[in-house]
């Protein structure tokens, strides 16, 4: 794998019209230079989101509640009962018509890895970890074990490890309906994450070139996923997602999208440092960041008429940075290069504990913002500047 510090130093290069280089190899290649160019300084646009303080909070941390509800068919279900006192089956809470979930935590473990033994110990320890900590997990993009049945342990070990637990499988979006099933079974999956990265796979020396059949794809595994009563996240990979991205995705049938903007891991520079030659070191800025994503989607008025779950991640590196997306319209927010940074350097028990205190400390900074649930974050919070952020 790759040692390199600096991902111009890498090694790992993968030589164009080389087929031979394995999956194994890219995802490994990926890990280290995830963790290489590892930046918790880069600019993800959330220091520009400045609560307005509350010096008179009127609540008792105790009171604070964080928990979610996610995947409710109707997203724009105004009710007011507090997460924790309304039951994880929505038919108790009338606003909604089908199933929703409760998370404990409005965290999760965004999707990551699989498909080497590297990666198969680093999803079990990721699992483990959701287990101790209760935060919903999605596994990296199952296509190499839906290519080749005998990668599959290297994914499942995240059910194995997490029984109880809340997983999303993840694949990409030009996986057909069919397969999208089979990794839901492999992983026992409560709900399927379809990835869009066309910067990656365009600047990846051997990455897809053709993306004519993603939506219709996406509609298949939608339509699929609904008769299995599987939910359906489509996500960005670092590139964040405009209003304009959502209302497609809406049209063939998407019910909630995870942003996950720039600021954070960027593929553009990863798969760049796996080429020998033609670097795309100018698309490094490619695409929103996650503030830009959630300001453009909260200004549509198409999709407030007719709204689409929102969920953040890219470039997340703090609990303040989960409690400005959740301010900002995001059900739930994923974090996958800081939670990874902790892991490969400190170790499980150190992750377990940098999640433990993000939740406690994101209870705070509600309380600090006098918001006993996530709904209160949403409706009672102000920003400095607000007329750039839409409120
Ligand atoms: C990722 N990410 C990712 N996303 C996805 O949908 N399928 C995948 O297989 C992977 N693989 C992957 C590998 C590694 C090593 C990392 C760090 C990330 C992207 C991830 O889920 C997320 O969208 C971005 O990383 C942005 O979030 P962070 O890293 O800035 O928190």
């Amino acid at each position: 794998t790759c040692a390199a510090k600096s991902a111009e130093n890498c090694a790992v290069k993968a030589p164009e019209n080389q087929p031979s280089q394995t999956i194994q190899n890219r995802k490994d290649a990926h890990l280290a230079l995830a963790d290489a160019q590892y930046n918790p300084r880069a600019n993800s646009g959330f220091d520009s989101v400045r609560f307005m303080p509350n010096a008179l909070p009127q609540v008792a941390l105790d009171e604070v509640d964080s928990s979610v509800r996610v995947f409710a068919e109707d997203a724009s279900c105004a009710c007011s009962t507090s997460a924790s006192a309304c039951s994880t089956s929505a038919s108790d809470c009338s606003t909604y018509i089908s199933a929703a979930f409760l998370w404990r935590s409005p965290l999760y473990i965004n999707a990551m890895t699989g498909g080497s033994s590297n990666a198969q110990k680093i999803n079990a320890q990721l699992a483990r970890v959701a287990a101790k900590t209760g935060v919903a997990i999605a596994s990296g993009s199952l296509s190499a074990a839906l290519q080749n049945n005998a990668l599959s342990a290297t994914f499942s070990v995240i059910r194995s490890e997490n029984p109880h637990g809340f997983v999303m499988a993840n694949v990409s979006a030009g996986t057909s309906a069919s397969d999208a099933m089979r990794a839901v079974e492999m992983l026992q999956a409560n709900a399927m994450q379809v990835h869009l990265n066309a910067a990656q796979e365009l600047v990846m020396p051997e990455g897809d070139r053709d993306f004519r059949n993603w939506l219709k794809n996406i509609e298949q595994i939608v339509r699929s996923c609904e008769r299995v009563r599987v939910p359906v996240v489509v996500k960005e990979t670092g590139c964040g997602m405009t209003a304009r991205d959502v209302l497609r995705l809406r049209d063939v049938g998407v019910r909630a999208v995870d942003v996950s903007g720039r600021g954070g891991t960027n593929f553009v520079t990863i798969e760049n440092a796996r080429r020998s030659h033609g670097g795309y070191d100018y698309l490094a800025d490619w695409g929103l960041t996650t503030v830009e994503s959630l300001i453009d989607i909260r200004k549509c008025e198409a999709l407030k008429a007719n709204p689409v779950e929102i969920f953040a991640s890219g470039g997340v590196r703090t609990p303040l940075d989960v409690v400005r997306a959740l301010a900002l319209g995001a059900s739930a927010v994923g974090v996958a290069g800081e939670f990874l940074h902790t892991l490969m350097h400190e170790g499980e028990d150190a992750l377990t504990q940098q999640i433990s205190d993000w939740q406690e400390q994101i209870r705070v900074i509600m309380a600090l913002l006098g918001c006993k649930s996530v709904a209160d974050l949403r409706d009672k919070t102000e920003f400095v500047h607000s007329d750039c952020l839409g409120k």
